[in-house]
């Protein structure tokens, strides 16, 4: 069973409060929290947009949406009755200078209570909305302010909105979210690695040929292409989402399970990461745009018809390879890939280690016994599964099959994952922000992935287009061919 402990009481307020993701994520995850007893009972959410509504037009709003968002087994009529009284809407143009009254008014009911001011609006409004939060006296010290992704399109972007925050609120109170982090199976990276003494002694140079992490969809950019085309998978997906993932893989044992010893740690992986510039980039990475295809059978259009027929140069897909330069991961590569409109829609991580020395087996020639693999599987169907070579039964003669050791979360367990936003939104509220994004480590990010963006921007090529429905485009195929490996696709 499930063990929750209530949070201390608190005011949410979502700027951007009848965006997509306030709908999607934020509001389902909180009303799950609530279903589980988690927040108390004066606690409440407060959707701040320029939608112009009242309380009773933004209940209405959600009680029509949120079925839409959450498991059917999840869906009690009671209990949502319960939680949509702890909605309130305030109407702000977080541009316009005007006095907040209505929102202070609202706010200053209970002023020590926790505060967390939840930005899912576009980045380019983070430090005018914090500023303006200041303005009004609404900046109290148990106020927190969460960031969604992306922070900046670069470093001199992210760093300018860092220091615009910064001015506000302090690091202690700022939550950068990268929902990855949020994700059952990506914590139970930490656990798998640092709980278990086994795997340590073959984590490392020594034993492992290479790891790949994959993050396949089967989506489209639908209607988030007005952000997308201005982003592109690097930005989206790959210096933040992946790059996490690729430190918790990479980095060292912490001294602590704590905000701090985590985070030193994964900032040691970014800033060991080998630059990859000029020609580096041409040769290790691949960018790849969807063209129309079908997926799931249903004919799709694509990316450039979706733009109406504007030629964008943005990614929807990328693929590289990326090095490790410390002692632990010298000579060992990281492949990394990520795309949209795909065959399947998948998120592992595969730690392929290397081959056996020699084969004592007569009639069995070295490199054909497969070499072991641990995969750990983020979605769907979550799971760690460690592949071993064994005997096939029967008599004549000796055959080997590789075998799945499979620890199926499903089968396993009986809970519920969670969203990875019911976790981070708790955890804001507790003020742990072991699991988001410290300042240094976005820039870190930041400092590896932009030159690979101006690379390709120089280089006036544009990205090599996959039909949707397909494994990518071919070139990413090649990328880790070239190297004699292959990407782990098997279902
Ligand atoms: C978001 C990206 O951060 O992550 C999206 O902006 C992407 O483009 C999404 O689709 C993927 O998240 P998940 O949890 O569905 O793997």
């Amino acid at each position: 069973m499930l063990t929750t402990q209530q949070v201390a009481t608190c005011d949410i307020v979502v700027f951007g409060g009848t965006g997509d993701l306030a709908m999607r994520k934020l509001i389902p995850s909180l009303y799950l929290r609530d279903r589980d007893g988690q927040l108390s009972s004066e606690s409440r959410i407060i959707a701040v947009s320029r939608a112009g509504l009242d309380a009773a037009g933004y209940r209405d709003k959600v009680a029509a949406e949120l079925p839409h968002f959450l498991p059917a087994d999840t869906f009690d009529k009671q209990t949502i009755e319960e939680f949509l009284t702890r909605l309130h809407h305030v109407t702000l143009d977080v541009t316009s200078t005007e006095p907040w009254e209505e929102f202070a008014g609202l706010l200053s009911t209970d002023p020590d209570r926790v505060r967390v001011y939840y930005l899912a609006s576009a980045p380019k409004l983070f430090g005018a909305i914090c500023e303006r939060l200041q303005r009004n006296g609404l900046v109290t010290p148990q106020s927190r302010v969460v960031l969604e992704k992306p922070i900046g399109t670069d470093l001199a972007s992210a760093r300018q909105i860092n220091d615009e925050v910064g001015a506000v609120f302090s690091e202690e109170q700022i939550f950068r979210i990268d929902h990855y982090l949020g994700k059952e199976t990506v914590q139970n990276l930490l656990v798998l690695r640092f709980a278990n003494t086994l795997l340590e002694p073959l984590w490392r140079s020594a034993s492992v040929d290479h790891v790949q992490i994959t993050v396949s969809e089967t989506v489209g950019v639908g209607n988030r292409i007005g952000y997308y085309d201005g982003s592109g998978a690097l930005r989206d997906m790959v210096q933040n989402h992946m790059l996490q993932l690729l430190c918790l893989v990479a980095m060292e044992a912490p001294n602590h399970y704590d905000r701090d010893s985590v985070r030193d740690e994964k900032l040691k992986v970014l800033q060991a990461l080998k630059p990859l510039t000029g020609h580096d980039v041409i040769r290790n990475t691949v960018r790849g745009q969807y063209s129309a295809g079908a997926v799931d059978g249903k004919s799709v259009p694509g990316y450039a018809e979706e733009l109406d027929g504007d030629s964008s140069t943005t990614e929807t897909y990328v693929a590289l390879k990326a090095e490790v330069a410390n002692w632990r991961w010298a000579g060992v590569p990281f492949y990394l890939r990520t795309g949209k409109r795909l065959d399947r829609r998948a998120s592992e991580i595969v730690v392929q280690f290397k081959e056996i020395p020699h084969s004592i087996f007569p009639g069995i020639e070295d490199g054909v016994i497969p070499p072991n693999r641990l995969v750990i599987r983020l979605q769907p169907d979550e799971a760690v599964c460690l592949h071993l070579v064994t005997k096939a039964p029967g008599p004549g003669g000796l055959r080997m099959r590789e075998v799945p050791l499979n620890l199926s979360f499903a089968e396993t367990f009986d809970e519920r994952l969670p969203d990875a936003y019911e976790r981070l939104l708790m955890d804001v509220v507790r003020g742990n922000p072991l699991l988001f994004m410290r300042r240094d480590e976005v820039e870190a990010a930041w400092e590896w992935a932009e030159p690979i963006l101006t690379a390709w921007e120089d280089s006036q090529t544009a990205p090599k287009r996959y039909a949707s429905g397909s494994h990518g485009p071919a070139a990413a195929t090649a990328l880790i061919e070239r190297d004699g490996r292959t990407w782990n696709d098997e279902e």
